[in-house]
């Protein structure tokens, strides 16, 4: 893994779904070395922030050095990320983590809760490049909130909002379970997401007799340092102790978690 710190510039800023920001940066390298499920440390310069923040590549374009970040604000680090422009310098560590494995010639089901969607444009882009089926499930508070189906071009996408007004009114556990139902013991399922939504995916799971090897979880355990030697990201080992989400993940199979702690307390 090669790991490149070197500033990158802001080619485009826009916004791809309500309260969310998607910056487009120009750094070849990054374009080239980041794989689906990686992640960076970019740095921020808002007042009394430290440490970077961890965010996953959301696609790359390795032919045009592009890579493509999307977040929504929650703080004071991603405000500042969210206020760059057009020209900006970014400094970027990274790629980080293992990322997803997308060997193989199953089905694909995708499923995304909330701004857990970041991460899969790349994702879904290269399963499709792969000659995978992949199926798309999203789920947010409102249409408004929803990644537009057109971000994942190949893939068959079916959307849940919690006010019903897009698609399945609900969670979008509820659409991987009515799926699941169908399709088990022959697809592979990639999820990103909050904690209560990925304990109630495990749970349905379980029910459907899917075994937990088949499904990978790009895990987003707040970080310290993003590179192995803070011990800030630790989560719950299905084998008992802990692994470091920074250098183990993000990307696990959920057979390595141990879901009974994985509270949302723990997440922040
Ligand atoms: C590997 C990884 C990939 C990520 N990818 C993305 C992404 O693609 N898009 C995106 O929008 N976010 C992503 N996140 C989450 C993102 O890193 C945090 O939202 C960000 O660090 C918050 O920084 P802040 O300074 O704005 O907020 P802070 O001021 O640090 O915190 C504000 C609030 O957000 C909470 N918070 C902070 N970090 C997290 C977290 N990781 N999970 C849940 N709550 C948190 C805090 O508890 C606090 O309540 C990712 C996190 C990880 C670990
Ligand atoms: S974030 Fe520091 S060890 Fe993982």
């Amino acid at each position: 893994m090669s790991i490149a710190v070197a500033p990158a510039v802001v080619l485009e800023r826009s916004v791809p779904m309500a309260g969310a920001v998607e910056l487009v940066l120009s750094h070849p390298p990054s374009a080239v070395a980041v794989g689906p499920g990686q992640f960076f440390q970019l740095a921020v310069s808002a007042p009394h922030t430290i440490l970077r923040r961890p965010y996953s590549a959301a696609w790359s374009d390795p032919a045009g050095g592009r890579i493509g970040f999307i977040f929504n604000v929650v703080g004071t680090g991603s405000a500042w990320l969210a206020a760059r422009d057009e020209g900006d310098e970014l400094d970027l560590l990274g790629p980080l983590g293992r990322g997803f494995d997308l060997e193989g010639q199953r089905p694909a089901i995708c499923v995304a809760g909330g701004l857990g969607v970041a991460v899969f444009p790349g994702v879904v882009q290269a399963l499709i490049a792969r000659g995978r089926n992949v199926i798309v499930l999203q789920g947010a508070r409102t249409a408004a909130q929803l990644l537009p189906a057109s971000r994942f071009p190949g893939a068959d996408v079916h959307v849940a909002t919690d006010d019903g007004s897009a698609g399945h009114r609900g969670s979008v556990v509820d659409l991987f379970s009515n799926l699941g139902e169908g399709q088990s013991g022959g697809i592979d399922i990639l999820t990103c997401g909050p904690t209560p939504m990925l304990t109630a995916l495990i749970d349905v799971a379980h029910r459907q007799a899917i075994p937990l090897s088949d499904i990978q979880v790009a895990l987003e355990t707040p970080m310290g340092c993003g590179i192995g030697t803070c011990l800030g990201c630790a989560a719950p080992r299905a084998a008992g102790g802990y692994f470091l989400t920074c250098q183990d993940g993000p990307c696990v199979r959920a057979d390595r978690i141990e879901w009974e702690l994985m509270t949302d307390g723990f997440h922040g």
